[in-house]
Order: C-alpha cells, then structure tokens, then sequence
C-alpha cells in the first residue's frame, strides 16, 4: 500500500470553540454573550438549542484531553470565552474562569499536547454588544485589554496564539444577514465591524507580542472563487466576490491596505480607518490560521430569473450568479465538497504570503451520523473527505506550500451556531442527553494518520 508521508514535526490537531462545547454558561461567575441572547431568542436558533450545556467540556475537559490523547493528536485548538474570564467584557477579571483555562492548558501539558488558543471565536459579552458591539471601534481596544489579561495568565503555558477566528463570518452572518449573534441587518454597522474587527486584531498581536507571546496569527476563512465560463462580466464579478470575501480580510493583514475592487456596502467606510489603523492591522504574523469548508462558484446568469442550482450573490454584479455544480457531492450542511479548493487556495496563500507557515485550522463536514446497533458509528461520508482534504494539503505540500498543521473541525460533535446540535461536526460522536462521548470511526481513521504521519493513497478504498 502506498501512503503520502508528511514533513516531520507536521501538527495533527482538532479544534473547538467555547461556546459550542464548555456549556455552564452559569457557572464560577461567567458573565452573559451575545450568543447566549441570540439563542435564548425565540426563533434564531433551530428548534431552539441553546449552548447551556453543550458538551458540558467545562467539567468534563479532562475525558476530552484524554480522547485527544487516545486519538495520538498533538495539539488542540480551543478558544477562550471572553466573558467567562471578563465578564462585561472590559473591568474586572474573573480568577475562576481563568482557572478553568489553566486547568485545561496543564492538563494538555500532562498530555504532551500543544495548545492553540484562539481569543477571540465569536461569544462577544453583551454589555460591550449593548454599546454596539464590533459596529463600535471601542470593542477593538476591549479586545487588546482582553488578549492582555488572558496572556498575561496564560502565556507561561501557550506558545500559539489566534486573534480572531473568522471576522468575515463574524460581519456576514452576525451584523449584515443576521443569522448569528447578534442577529442585526445593518449594512453599514456590518462595514464598521469588518474594520474593527481587523483593528482588534491588530491591537491584541501588538498586546500579544508586548507579552512575549511566541506566536501569533489570525484564523481566515477562506473561500476560493472559481469561474465557470469565460467573459469581462465574470471577470469583474470573479474579482468583487474574491475580495469581499477573501481580499478585504488577506490584504490588511499582509499589506497593511483594503482591496481596491471589494464592494462598496461591505468595505469599511473611508471615514471609519483613521491615520495608522492599516499599519496597526499590519502586523507581523508567525503564521496564517485558514479554515476551508468549501468553493464559491459563480457563472453567468440572471438573479431575478435564478436556474436550478443558481443562487443570488450579494454582490452588485449585473449578469453573474452563484452555482452549485450538480456533480459534486454535498455535505447535509449543502456545502459542496471539493478538495481542489483547498488545494487552489494554498497555492494562492504560498504565493500572497510566501514562506509564512499556514495552518488548516479548520476542516471537516457534517454528516447524518447515528449509533449503529452494535454502538459504533460509522462515517464514511468524514472519512471519505478528511482523506480527499489531507490529500490536497499533502499535494500543496509537495507544490512547495509550507502547510505546518492541520485541526479537524472538530473534536466533538457541538453546538453548530444557528443550527444547534442537529448538524454533528465531530470525530467524536456526542450523546448530549448522557454526555457520553463515542469516538466515532473517523476519530480512527484520523488517529491512524496522525500517528503514521502519512496518508494512505485515497486509492487504497477509505474514499
Ligand atoms: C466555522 C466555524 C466553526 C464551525 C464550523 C462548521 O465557520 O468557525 O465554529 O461552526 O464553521
């Protein structure tokens, strides 16, 4: 049998985030977020899940270090609840939700397993949401004092740390669209968000770095855009799409500047990016966090008469469409699978950010998994697209990319945002009314890569 070995010291992680795993949204003095208002309001979250419990990881960190340890993992991307450790999101510090994140970190050291820590994965506190959130450049500067406070009480034991995870989902989803916390339709608050957002980042590496932290990135979700079809219309849409999606979050943090063709509703406002903003969001990174799910295709088309297939954009971009190309297989989140993308898209990074270690800090799918009747499950659906995904990291690797790590999203089946615990993520299947946790046959699958440090030929039948 033939495998694809991968460079010595390469990372194999799986990742979380606080609000879909710790649950005890009550306890040891956490402060309330804006994901504990968006959930517990009727109608934003399906059938009404909320994160109160989750996986209840909050008591239960030491079995799921453990299950990260059985599976020969060696690092887990986790990140910090804001106002478990401060719980109005600026003034006092709470000691016993920092004591939780010491306890998690020490108990990873026991394990031998490096921790990524990420600031920042989207449980903002709601008093700073009640005097307007990320639309307020305000937040940025909280968030510089809170990535002080938590590496200033962490930083002895964490070497790795991510600023924010996602800020384009973050202004999407939570500000323009709505569909997360906190729920708004505000265009422009939307924009200022972007802009803040990248501020917070810039000031947190800059606290980060005063502190001696010995790595620090952002986390990207990044979305390759792939053309079908060939005219000056696709062209021009092909570069608005990339950089309100991809360029409006690379380009500050590289270059230091926005992108020239993002659109004009989503891009911050001039007025907003003050003298010095761009070179504080141009900080030197140690590395570059990408999650990848999947592509966004576009092709020529009409949005008030949409084909099958067909999506409107948000763009402003007369004649072009979103399309989903019926041959590629779908996730139950109907996202396409589509491994090229990955590879496309580290191709692109290697050359936008040449030499600068990238991280896959994020890539998985949802699967319809169940406990079979001889209690295991199953999944061959993961398991076929972790093998074609790690397939296309080992052949960027090989093109040259300097891919140092990949986590798979996620360790723990959780709560997933607005679809709450009906879409399960997780290598490890979670039973949420007993908490038991089965590692499901993915998590072995994985566990056999991680410890060979090689991938079998996807020839070789898992896909
Ligand atoms: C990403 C999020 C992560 C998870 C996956 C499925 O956008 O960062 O928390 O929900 O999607």
């Amino acid at each position: 049998m033939t495998s694809t070995a991968f460079p010595p010291g390469f990372v194999w992680g799986a990742a979380t985030a606080a609000y879909q795993i710790e649950g005890a949204a009550h306890s040891d003095g956490r402060g309330p977020s804006v994901w504990d208002t968006f959930s517990h309001t009727p109608g934003k979250v399906r059938r009404g899940d909320t994160g109160d419990i989750a996986c209840d990881s909050y008591h239960r960190y030491r079995e799921d270090v453990g299950l990260l340890k059985s599976l020969g993992l060696n690092a887990y991307r986790f990140s910090v609840s804001w106002p478990r450790v401060q719980p109005g999101g600026s003034g006092p510090v709470n000691e016993k939700g920092l004591d939780y994140y010491r306890a998690v970190v020490d108990e990873l050291a026991a394990n031998d397993i490096t921790p990524a820590v990420t600031l920042y994965h989207w449980d903002l506190p709601q008093e700073l949401q009640d005097a307007g959130g990320w639309a307020n450049r305000e937040t940025a500067l909280r968030f510089a004092d809170y990535a002080a406070l938590v590496v200033g009480a962490l930083g002895d034991r964490v070497s790795s740390w991510i600023t924010l995870n996602e800020p384009q989902v973050v202004a999407e989803n939570g500000y323009r669209i709505g569909h997360h916390a906190p729920g708004l339709t505000d265009f422009a608050a939307a924009a200022a968000t972007n802009h803040h957002l990248l501020l917070g980042h810039g000031l947190a590496a800059q606290a980060l770095r005063a502190a001696g932290a010995a790595e620090v990135g952002i986390t990207l979700d990044m979305h390759p855009v792939l053309v079908l079809g060939k005219s000056a219309e696709l062209e021009h849409a092909h570069r608005v799409v990339d950089a309100d999606l991809n360029g409006l979050y690379l380009q500050p943090v590289l270059q230091g500047r926005y992108p020239d063709d993002a659109s004009p509703d989503i891009a911050p406002p001039a007025h907003l990016i003050l003298d010095g903003d761009l070179a504080t969001i141009h900080q030197p990174l140690d590395f570059l966090g990408i999650n990848y799910y999947t592509p966004v295709y576009i092709r020529e088309g009409d949005r008030d008469d949409l084909r099958r297939g067909e999506s409107a954009l948000r763009q402003d971009v007369p004649g072009v469409v979103g399309y989903a190309p019926p041959e590629f297989e779908r996730t139950p989140m109907g996202w396409l699978v589509d491994p090229d993308g990955l590879y496309e898209l580290l191709l692109r990074l290697h050359e936008d950010a040449p030499g600068l270690p990238l991280y896959i800090t994020e890539n998985g799918c949802a699967a319809e998994d169940y406990v079979d009747p001889d209690g295991n499950v199953n999944d061959v659906e993961r398991i076929s697209y972790l093998h074609q995904h790690l397939d296309a990291g080992a052949r960027a690797i090989k093109a040259g990319v300097n891919l140092a790590g990949y986590y798979v999203w996620s360790l723990l089946d959780n709560f997933e945002w607005g679809w709450g615990y009906q879409k399960r993520f997780g290598i490890v299947y979670v039973d949420f009314g007993t908490q038991r946790r089965i590692p499901k046959a993915s998590a072995h699958f994985y566990a056999d890569v991680a410890r060979a440090n090689a991938l079998p030929a996807l020839s070789d039948g898992s896909a």
